[in-house]
């Protein structure tokens, strides 16, 4: 497993859209700075949804301005349907995300529609991003496991991943939401979506609810995954998955890596200086071990 992974930073998105504290356009810019300063260039950096359903992705479009400006990065951004996509392209996106579930409570929930109506909303979006260039990348929740709906079959996410891939997603990323995964039944699940998606257009995403997220992604690795999203901090949740915690960390990730003989091109302290001062924005310690391991030694003076 000696050759490269490719990391996709949420935090920006995932990890600031369940925050009480809301971070402004100016703090969410320099959070984005520091990241791509330590060598994370694939950045999730806003929504553009709904402002009742996440007030916390609020002036997206500022954000997308702000950072385009920073040479060597790839910016993201959420966009539910054919509005979001219109906003998202007048700020200047040029990768965007269309996100569906493998369960239909899931689906409800966050997004008010059906796993089908859902579909039908981005082929709209999918025809114009071909049209105007635009790269598209297709998130599936629930994959291992929906809060409403409980078990979710892999056939369920197959059948969305093959929906996604055909209507010509670039990468499909698998959400475990809510972090129930074991890496058996992430390992399963990889296999049976890479059976209609190449395995190496397939994203791992991986929450850490129940401490999975690093075995998961380790045997995601063994069947041949490569794009491994994560947050700075472990930051990250989703208002519509009650329970679920922060994405898997950014740091533990990176640790685990170069840990592999594997180089990420992401500078520890670079990484670990931006997961501290957004904590502090927050006002609470990053939940990541590698960042608490870290930040005592520091205190400690070692
Ligand atoms: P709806 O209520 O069905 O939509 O919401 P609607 O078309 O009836 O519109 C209702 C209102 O929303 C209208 O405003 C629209 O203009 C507005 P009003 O007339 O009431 O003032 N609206 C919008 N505003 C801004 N941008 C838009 C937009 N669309 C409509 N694009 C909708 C449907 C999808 C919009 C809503 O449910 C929504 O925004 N949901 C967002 C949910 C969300 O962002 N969840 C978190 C991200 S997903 C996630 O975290 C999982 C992931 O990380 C992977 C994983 O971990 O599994 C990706
Ligand atoms: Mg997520």
């Amino acid at each position: 497993m000696s050759d490269s992974v490719r990391i996709v930073e949420v935090g920006p998105r995932d990890g600031l859209q369940n925050e009480k504290t809301p971070v402004g356009v100016a703090d969410r810019i320099a959070f984005i700075k520091a990241l791509l300063g330590a060598g994370l260039h694939t950045i999730e950096v806003g929504a553009f949804v709904s402002p009742k359903a996440i007030p916390q992705m609020v002036n997206s479009d500022q954000v997308l301005r702000g950072v385009s400006q920073f040479g060597g990065g790839e910016f993201h951004v959420l966009v539910p349907n054919e509005k979001g996509y219109e906003a998202a392209r007048a700020a200047g996106a040029r990768v965007v995300a269309v996100f569906a579930s493998a369960s239909e409570g899931f689906s409800r929930a966050n997004i008010n529609c059906s796993v089908a109506e859902s579909i039908e909303r981005f082929k709209p979006v999918m025809a114009r991003a071909k049209a105007d260039g635009i790269k598209v990348r297709g998130y599936i929740s629930c994959v291992l496991g929906c809060p409403y709906d409980g078990e979710v079959k892999p056939q369920a996410v197959v059948d969305v991943a093959k929906t996604l891939w055909d209507l010509g997603c670039y990468e499909i990323s698998l959400g475990d939401t809510i972090g129930v995964g074991t890496p058996a039944k992430a390992r399963q699940l990889l296999r049976a979506v890479a059976g209609q998606v190449p395995m190496e257009n397939l994203a791992m995403h991986f929450h850490d609810t129940y401490g999975q997220a690093l075995a998961n992604l380790y045997a995601g690795m063994e069947e041949g995954a490569r794009v491994i999203d994560s947050a700075a901090g472990g930051l990250g949740g989703c208002p519509f998955a009650p329970g679920a915690t922060g994405n898997v960390a950014t740091e533990d990730v990176v640790y685990m890596l170069e840990g592999m003989g594997i180089a990420t091109g992401v500078d520890m302290p670079g990484l670990l200086a931006a997961t501290n001062e957004i904590s502090r924005l927050i006002g609470r310690p990053p939940v990541s071990r590698v960042a608490s391991a870290m930040n005592a030694k520091k205190r400690a003076g070692k």
